[in-house]
């Protein structure tokens, strides 16, 4: 059996993949079975943020691996407490659990809330409010945080205590407020599965200003935004805001597997012994992949992000067969005229790999992806959207 019959017969079908298999790369550029050369818009979904098999990246985690890979967290290791002081530093918060993937983060900051509210407010004050058309993750608590129904329908029951509200309109928002039981709000400040839609700014300015007086935590969902993604390190820079939770993942680690919540100075003391824990959370080789990336994303980086983000935009802006582009720095979604997945094959026939997100084309290049391979897709993509 070849890897697409063994696939179909052990793995469970939850996935719509394409019918390649990726062997190798070497930044954005990736190669299939065939031989068959890719330049990778893709990013496994916001996660190699300095491309595949990087070397800068690799040495950080070959270094580690020839020291510790894993430890339990009942010891200390250095790449854990480097790493969170590292993101203290960098962002004003205070404090940061480490665990897996981009569900744990959202789940860590749901408890921080929770667990804050209900010290500070009582057991009642315990419902998180989300935006409609967001996207938390997959356990069955983040899936009830996702204001999208149709994740919903065959899981029930889930989790309960979650509000979904529409984006941008705050008087929806300040009707469940008023109940005096809001523990926190969540969003994404670009919704990202939801279609690259970014939320107004002042709808996000809206609900950090409310949260103090109002008695809530403000909390920013940065899994596919965060780590340089949007030309800032978190999203939420963009919008003069300082949250009190944050929760990310995705890019961190550049490509293994490692989420964080960082808890802002209200909420920094709500955790006690116990009160939490992760297995793998915090791994050492995880976290020395996550310095590395965490180092190169300075102010200089940063602005290549923007500029490549300015310069993709200009490309695909009234381009024919492009209706509208949204998203900022390298996290762009295109309206087109032919429906996404017709252009998101078509650019992969002629070796370009791109995503979808709802209606759209969606592109989440490596932070470091040459111009000449962004001109090179560009020109690719333009020609699908015709
Ligand atoms: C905004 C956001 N939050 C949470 C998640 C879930 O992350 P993970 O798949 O790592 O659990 C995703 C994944 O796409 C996401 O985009």
């Amino acid at each position: 059996m070849n890897v697409f019959e063994k696939d179909q017969m052990y793995i469970a079908p939850t996935y719509k993949r394409f019918p390649l298999e990726i062997v190798r790369g070497a930044g954005s550029e990736v190669f299939d079975s065939q031989g068959k050369r890719y330049i990778d818009l893709g990013s496994g979904i916001a996660v190699t943020s300095f491309g595949v098999s990087d070397p800068l990246w690799q040495e950080a985690v070959i270094a580690q691996l020839g020291k510790v890979q894993h430890m339990s967290n009942l010891y200390y290791t250095e790449p854990c407490t480097e790493l969170a002081e590292k993101l203290c530093l960098r962002t004003g918060m205070k404090k940061v659990f480490f665990s897996n993937s981009g569900a744990e983060a959202n789940e860590c900051a749901i408890k921080a809330a929770r667990k804050w509210a209900s010290d500070h407010y009582g057991p009642e004050k315990n419902i998180i409010v989300t935006m409609e058309n967001s996207f938390h993750g997959r356990t069955l608590t983040t899936l009830a945080a996702t204001g999208q129904d149709h994740y919903h329908e065959l899981f029930q029951p889930l989790t309960p205590g979650f509000v979904s509200v529409p984006a941008g309109d705050p008087d929806a928002l300040e009707k469940v407020i008023e109940t005096g039981r809001v523990a926190g709000v969540l969003l994404e400040c670009i919704q990202g599965e939801g279609g690259v839609l970014p939320l107004p700014a002042d709808y996000i300015q809206t609900v950090a200003e409310w949260a103090k007086s109002r008695n809530y935590l403000f909390m920013v969902d940065e899994v596919q935004t965060g780590n340089g993604r949007t030309g800032e390190l978190y999203s939420y820079m963009h919008f003069g805001v300082k949250p009190d939770v944050v929760s990310t993942a995705k890019g961190l680690a550049g490509g293994l597997p490692l989420g964080a919540t960082l808890l802002g100075e209200r909420v920094q003391d709500v955790f006690h012994f116990g009160d939490h824990g992760s297995t793998f959370g915090g791994n050492p080789v995880c976290c020395a992949a996550a310095l590395s990336v965490l180092n190169r994303i300075d102010e200089a980086l940063l602005s290549e992000v923007r500029s490549k983000g300015e310069y993709l935009r200009c490309q695909f802006e009234n381009a024919p067969g492009v209706e509208a582009v949204s998203g900022l720095g390298l996290m762009l979604g295109l309206k087109t005229v032919r429906p996404a997945s017709e252009v998101v094959t078509a650019c992969m026939q002629n070796g370009v790999l791109c995503l979808t997100a709802k209606e759209k084309v969606r592109l989440l290049p490596a932070l470091n992806i040459p111009f000449s391979l962004l001109a090179e897709a560009a020109e690719i993509i333009l020609e699908a959207c015709k």
